[in-house]
């Protein structure tokens, strides 16, 4: 069982984030690759059980690099189905679009079928960091890639 994590990082925030998510994976028994988005491959998806993206919050939203990855997906449209999807970002600031960032990556993911597990403890749409991330936005990566290898493993039963 294996769960792909793609992110896009300009300037390194989000891509301590994902490393993070790569931790919290592997602590559930999950092997994790790690794929900056530049060296991502939609062909290699459906070969996954797990996808969680991450992006800096551009303009509120995921950069156009991750967009433009989740849209060239549309080829394997319907075989995605069933499979764990997760979200991160990283923002500028506090309450500056993380959370709709986070939104959109799951909104994309579920039309893909995918199932996406919210959290009752906080970070309850995914995982957030403002600037570089802090203890508690490391620590909220590490159990949203628990979360998502453990949901891998109960679903793959
Ligand atoms: C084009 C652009 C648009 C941005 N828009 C926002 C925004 O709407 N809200 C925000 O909080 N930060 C915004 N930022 C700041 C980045 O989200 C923030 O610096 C982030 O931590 C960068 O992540 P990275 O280090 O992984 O590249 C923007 C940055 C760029 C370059």
């Amino acid at each position: 069982m294996k769960v792909l994590i793609v992110f896009d990082s300009s300037t390194g925030n989000t891509e301590k984030m994902a490393h993070a998510v790569e931790e919290g994976v592997r602590k559930a028994g999950v092997d994790p690759v790690l794929k900056h988005v530049d060296e991502a491959s939609v062909d290699e998806v459906p070969q996954y059980q797990g996808l969680v993206l991450g992006s800096p919050v551009y303009y509120g939203l995921p950069s156009g690099k991750i967009k433009k990855f989740v849209d060239e997906s549309v080829k394997y449209h319907g075989k995605l189905d069933g499979m764990v999807g997760g979200a991160f970002a990283s923002a500028g600031g506090t309450h500056t679009g993380a959370e709709t960032t986070i939104i959109a990556i799951n909104e994309m993911l579920l039309v893909h079928g995918m199932v996406i597990q919210g959290s009752s403890a906080g970070s309850h749409y995914g995982a957030a960091s403002v600037g570089s991330p802090n203890d508690a936005s490391i620590e909220a990566c590490r159990k949203l890639g628990e979360r998502v290898g453990r949901l891998v493993k109960k679903l793959s039963k």
